[in-house]
């Protein structure tokens, strides 16, 4: 089975079979291990995504050979650094934006721990200013900043998604409350075809752009 093949089957088996994937594989090298579990032991606020979304990301990552990703709330690199082992593989570039200097400056020390800092560009500052600078158009694209701009952002990056590009964000099922207006988005836009995973109980949906 090609690696593009198993990835699909495991994507499958993520979306309908409910199977957490915190023990998938490929395992994560020893001294990127470290840095993720420093990054966790250190987020008091909760702010990084978990390790099954983690994995998850990654798996899309590779799955959709993914090459111009951008990421809009970057944290302390903690997601960057999962969908960054996935570009790794696709050859692939991500930059991820995070508002909070110090944080931005973080995710800058730990993606260079990691030895991501070759694939994982961090812009520091506002997402709705930065987005306008870049260059280009994306193929996947990951929103965990405020959840109530979930819909603005949307708004602002889907023009500059490519077709079949995929579009995901972050806490799509313990936040749902926080941003109706997006999900109605996901169930109603017609330019998307979307599906709504949980692998650790956040919720993380994905739309892929018609
Ligand atoms: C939930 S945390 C992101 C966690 C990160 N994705 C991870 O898993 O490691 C949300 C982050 O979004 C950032 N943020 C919120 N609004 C933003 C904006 N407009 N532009 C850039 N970053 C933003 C916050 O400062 C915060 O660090």
């Amino acid at each position: 089975m090609t690696r593009r093949v198993a990835a699909s089957f495991a994507l499958l088996l993520l979306a309908f079979g409910g199977v957490r994937a915190a023990h998938a594989d490929p395992p994560v090298p020893k001294e990127v291990q470290a840095v993720l579990q420093r990054i966790k032991s250190a987020d008091s606020n909760q702010l990084a995504v978990s390790e099954e979304d983690g994995r998850f990301l990654r798996l899309l990552v590779v799955s959709k050979g993914t090459k111009h990703a951008v990421e809009i709330g970057g944290a302390n690199g903690y997601s960057a650094i999962w969908i960054g082992m996935g570009l790794r593989e696709t050859g692939g570039r991500l930059v991820t934006i995070e508002y909070d200097p110090q944080r931005a400056r973080d995710a800058e020390a730990n993606i260079r721990a990691a030895g991501l800092s070759d694939i994982v560009q961090v812009v520091p500052g506002d997402a709705f200013v930065a987005i306008p600078k870049l260059p280009g158009t994306f193929d996947f694209v990951f929103l965990d900043a405020w959840k109530r701009d979930y819909q603005r952002f949307f708004d602002q990056v889907f023009p500059r998604l490519d077709r079949g590009g995929v579009f995901v964000a972050h806490n799509v099922v313990n936040k749902a409350s926080e941003m109706g207006e997006f999900l109605t988005t996901l169930r109603t836009h017609p330019g998307i075809v979307s599906a709504i995973v949980s692998p650790s109980g956040e919720g993380v949906s994905v739309s892929v752009k018609r």
